[in-house]
């Protein structure tokens, strides 16, 4: 009975992925199940498929919600193991050498880059990962440090530091669950009109760089993720390919493929 589990899957790529995974007959109904954390207890259920099961309340700044708070939801709902877990949830304040945000760049690596590593322990320890299973994370073409340029310039110290500090946590998780039958990779999902970019003024950027829906990168996602294999397990990688990554071509060359395996 196949098993997914969406953490922070309130809007954006979160909904759309939890949304997809609702409405896919191998998630949802009798054949199979899709659980979606949000961090709000008010959360509107009704914005997802009904046959998502939604775990409320799980803040990603706390390691409690993280870790045992979400593997005892999973649990408590009677399930035994899980097939595909996606950690999508981050956070994006911009900053400057003129203005760091010291709370600001705490909470951006305690939720992308920390969390995953609870998370994953307490999966791990209440023998909730199917052998085998995938685990993937959201992370960005932005915690690439092969792909900062002096062209792209400087600055989101927080945003493209702990990012590149969750594809380290991921790679280091795919060595540490080889054994246990999961494959690990790590994503930039696709340049995204949401309002984690919208927050940040790029919402300018969104139609010279082919800004997409949240739904167009999680149907490319998720059949990335349906045709990885445990080969690729600690890997980095674009499913939509070189399209919406600023230096790809000036870093990686000309004629790049899709998807595209990114450069730590
Ligand atoms: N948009 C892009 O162009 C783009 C590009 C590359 C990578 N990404 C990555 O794709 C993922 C989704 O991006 P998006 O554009 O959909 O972002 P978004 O619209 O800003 O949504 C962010 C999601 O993360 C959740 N979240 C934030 N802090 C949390 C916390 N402490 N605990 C639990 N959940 C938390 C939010 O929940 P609340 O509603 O409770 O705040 C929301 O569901 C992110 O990891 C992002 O870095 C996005
Ligand atoms: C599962 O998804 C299929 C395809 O979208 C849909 O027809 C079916 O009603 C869904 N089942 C449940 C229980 O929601």
């Amino acid at each position: 009975m196949p098993t997914a589990l969406i953490i922070g899957a309130s809007r954006g790529l979160g909904l759309a992925l939890a949304t997809q995974l609702g409405n896919d007959p191998n998630y949802n109904g009798s054949t199979g199940t899709t659980f979606a954390t949000v961090r709000s207890e008010s959360f509107d259920s009704t914005n997802l498929p009904q046959s998502v099961v939604v775990i409320k309340g799980v803040d990603l700044n706390s390691p409690e919600d993280a870790g045992r708070g979400i593997a005892q939801a999973i649990q408590s709902n009677g399930i035994k193991s899980l097939d595909l877990v996606i950690i999508n949830a981050g956070v994006f304040v911009a900053e400057t050498l003129d203005a760091p945000k010291y709370e600001a760049e705490a909470e951006m690596y305690k939720v992308v880059a920390i969390a995953p590593v609870f998370l994953a322990h307490h999966l791990h320890k209440a023998n909730l990962f199917s052998n085998p299973s995938k685990l993937v994370l959201i992370t960005t073409e932005g915690g690439s440090i092969s792909l900062r340029t002096q062209e792209e310039g400087g600055g989101n110290y927080g945003h493209h530091g702990s990012k590149a500090a969750a594809n380290m946590v991921g790679r280091l998780l795919s060595i540490d669950l080889k054994d246990s039958g999961v494959t690990v990779v790590m994503i930039h999902p696709g340049f995204m009109r949401t309002e984690m970019t919208k927050a940040v003024g790029y919402d300018k950027y969104w139609d010279a760089g082919g800004a997409v829906l949240p739904s167009e990168a999680a149907a490319s996602a998720l059949s990335f993720v349906s045709s990885v294999n445990p080969d690729q397990t600690g890997t980095f990688w674009a499913p939509r390919g070189p399209r919406d990554i600023g230096e790809a071509e000036r870093v990686l060359g000309k004629n790049l493929p899709t998807p595209l395996q990114l450069p730590w």
